[in-house]
């Protein structure tokens, strides 16, 4: 039910500002209690989702919740594996550094959720993607982006793992062939959402400054020059 339709004596959303939410988001992976998520909590996160822009308001998205334990130990058995991989291209410090970086919550969250890109919505006429392809995955990962706002709102954690091939997704999840998994989303209250993210406390990589990012009429060009 989206918010405007909730009856007045049922409690909303936390009153937050969006700028707060914005800093307070973090990719979760320890810190995820397994405690339930209220339905109506619930239908808000993924009604925000669904209220994503779209290219040719195509909506390209599903939504696989996944509870069943089995089919998620199965994913992290997967995710491990594919953790390992990453972890053989690495040496010397950069192995030290990964060997400390926790990759996944699947176990510990209250939920997880596979968000998928379904190239055929709303085509061959999909307004505005008929020069740019990747135009439908970019709507998706804004309904990703909006879930995982409106999450933190709820004070949920969210944490996107991206350790898997994706056909083992497809077979796992019956995903059809078409349909592209485009992230598995663990999603649950936790006990807290660190200040900075994990691969900063851990020293894999910091954050840097926006001028650095910011280009003047030219790529290449910042404001000094
Ligand atoms: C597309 C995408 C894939 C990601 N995949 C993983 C992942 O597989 N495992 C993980 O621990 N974090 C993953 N992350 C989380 C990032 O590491 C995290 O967003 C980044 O370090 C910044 O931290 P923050 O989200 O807490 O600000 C992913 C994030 C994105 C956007």
């Amino acid at each position: 039910m989206p918010p405007t339709d909730r009856p007045t004596d049922e409690p909303g959303p936390p009153t937050t500002s969006l700028y707060d939410v914005l800093h307070r988001r973090r990719d979760v992976r320890a810190e995820f209690t397994g405690e339930p998520i209220p339905e109506e909590v619930l239908r808000r996160v993924l009604t925000a989702a669904h209220s994503a822009p779209s290219v040719g308001l195509s909506q390209p998205w599903d939504y696989v919740l996944v509870r069943d334990e089995s089919t998620r130990r199965s994913f992290r058995e997967h995710v491990l594996a594919e953790r390992d991989t990453f972890d053989a291209q690495l040496s010397g410090e950069r192995a030290e550094t990964f060997s400390r970086i926790k990759v996944e919550g699947i176990m510990e969250s209250t939920l997880c959720v596979a968000v998928t890109y379904d190239p055929q919505r709303g085509a061959p006429e999909v307004l505005g993607r008929h020069a740019i392809a990747d135009a439908g995955l970019y709507s998706v990962c804004l309904a990703i982006q909006n879930l995982w706002l409106a999450a933190t709102a709820e004070n949920l954690g969210v944490g996107w793992v991206s350790f898997y091939r994706e056909e083992f997704l497809q077979q796992l999840l019956n995903i059809p062939a078409t349909v592209r998994p485009v992230a598995w989303l663990c999603l649950g209250p936790v006990h807290e959402l660190a200040e900075a993210p994990d691969l900063e406390r851990h020293g894999w990589r910091s954050r840097t400054p926006l001028e650095e990012r910011v280009h003047h009429d030219s790529y290449g060009r910042g404001g000094d020059r």
